[in-house]
């Protein structure tokens, strides 16, 4: 390396704990010294960050980048939703390989880092998602975890026939998670009963998108939490993150859980803080298809949105990831026309999440340090990647985002680089917006002018999570 120092001057220092007016100094690929502003010293480039947040890059650790799934592909290749991330100021994202029942899960892996290495603008990490529990992958899960730098593997206990497992195959990769130290990452809705209930409603004739949501009940997120926690207790107080929570009665048992001190977490989206089953899945004619996801967005005129918030607060809700998994209107999402049930689950959001939930910020929801921990610095503890990832300190990578709050970010799929026809939060004006971001050092984009390559992106080898007590 060329020992090339850029200072990142000006601007006010957001972490986890602390904003203060801070210079950053940067050499190569790290970050080298934090500096009282105005500090004399000699740098091959300064940035003026005058008026500006200087904060950790994002850390986006669920997304689905080109994922197979609901009889189609996620519309964005590892290429054009890691661009896109970084236009919305994220760094790192943690993908989700997958692994099918009789698949290997060693060349499943093989596949995705063929996938993306080589085509990411960022750096990226990934998760396993175990879609078949058996002596071989359960085996497999050690060697990843010990040689591959995977230390997590998400679960299903929704769709039946697809990645669903039953209760003995969760507890038997629980059990092995317990003895390797890896994290349980848990799709919690009860797949089996919602099953019948989607049955149920195609056989009376409710085909519309809304019925997507109305066949999946907030108590069958509620009671598949609840199993899960009680068999990762079983398992030996197995390490669980409970993903995308949309429903107040399921955050309420990771919260009561939580207070007896297991290692318990649980992250949420910008959708389910956001968007609604009335006013967006139950939109006129086949326009809900853009927002079926699972779990699915709650109804308006219960607590979900505010108590998610809460829990964000409080700390029950650890982290703001997107669940990325973008399916284009036309074509894809049309899948699904005359039987929701064939509605592709998914929408995409990797580009517009630190916008979102710096609004809550804005809205007095959110402090601006827990902004910087829920969409960086704890999702890069809790899967392994700290401090390297999710701190602007000495040694850390200088992924390193330069935040104007005083710019207005306009989201529309006009203008957004996310690879979808239409976008979930057309229309949202937000107060803020990313200005520049450095991955590694470099700037890769800056006041909306991409300068990355798809060469730069590194995959990152991940450690345990760094929470578990
Ligand atoms: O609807 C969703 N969430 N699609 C992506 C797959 C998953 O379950 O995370
Ligand atoms: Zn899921
Ligand atoms: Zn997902």
């Amino acid at each position: 390396m060329s020992g090339r120092r850029t200072l990142i001057a000006g601007g006010t220092l957001v972490s986890s704990t602390a904003t203060t007016p801070t210079d950053v100094l940067v050499e190569d690929e790290r970050v080298v010294a934090l500096l009282a502003p105005g500090t004399e010293i000699t740098a091959d480039e300064r940035i003026d960050a005058t008026g500006c947040y200087v904060l950790p890059g994002g850390v986006d650790v669920h997304t689905h980048m080109e994922m197979p799934f609901g009889g189609t592909e996620a519309s964005d290749t590892f290429e054009t939703g890691t661009r896109a991330a970084a236009f919305g100021g994220t760094t790192t994202i943690v993908d989700f390989v997958v692994q099918r029942a009789g698949e290997v899960v060693e060349r499943a892996l093989e596949t995705w880092h063929t996938k993306a290495a080589g085509n990411c603008a960022i750096d990226y990490g990934f998760h396993m998602i175990l879609g078949g529990v058996d002596e071989d992958s359960l085996k497999a899960m050690d060697s990843l975890v010990a040689h591959e730098g995977i230390s997590s593997f998400k679960l299903f206990m929704a769709y039946p026939g697809v990645f669903y497992s039953d209760d003995g195959q969760i507890l038997r990769a629980m059990q092995r998670a317990t003895d390797n130290g890896a994290t349980i990452m848990m799709h919690a809705e009860n797949g089996i009963a919602i099953d019948v209930l989607v049955q149920q409603a195609l056989a009376a004739g409710d085909t519309d998108p809304v019925y997507h949501g109305l066949t999946r009940p907030a108590e069958l997120e509620a009671e598949a939490v609840n199993r899960a926690i009680a068999l990762a207790k079983v398992a030996g107080g197995t390490p669980l993150y409970v993903v995308h929570v949309s429903a107040s009665q399921a955050l309420e048992r990771i919260a009561a859980e939580r207070t007896t001190g297991a290692n318990v977490f649980a992250e949420t989206c910008p959708q389910y803080l956001y968007l609604t089953l009335e006013d967006h899945l139950g939109a006129p004619g086949f326009e809900g298809a853009k927002y079926a996801c699972s779990t699915p967005l709650r109804s308006k005129h219960e607590r979900h949105a505010a108590d998610l918030w809460q829990g964000l607060r409080t700390d029950d809700l650890a982290v703001v990831s997107t669940d990325h998994c973008p399916f284009c209107f036309n074509d894809q999402k049309q899948l699904g026309l005359g039987d929701f049930s064939k509605i592709p689950n998914g929408m995409g959001g990797v580009e517009h999440r630190m916008d979102l939930v710096h609004q809550g910020v804005v809205d007095g929801k959110l402090s601006l340090q827990r902004w910087v921990e829920t969409c960086s610095t704890t999702p890069a503890r809790m899967f392994g990647m700290y401090p390297r990832k999710g701190s602007v300190a000495p040694g850390s990578d200088a992924d390193i985002v330069i935040y104007d709050p005083t710019a207005t970010t306009r989201i529309s799929a006009q203008t957004h680089h996310m690879n979808v026809d239409y976008s979930a939060f057309e229309g949202f004006e937000l107060t803020g917006g990313v200005r520049t971001v450095m991955s590694r050092g470099r700037v890769i984009v800056d006041r909306g002018t991409y300068s990355g390559t798809t060469s730069h992106g590194q995959f990152v080898r991940r450690g345990l999570s760094q929470y578990l007590r």
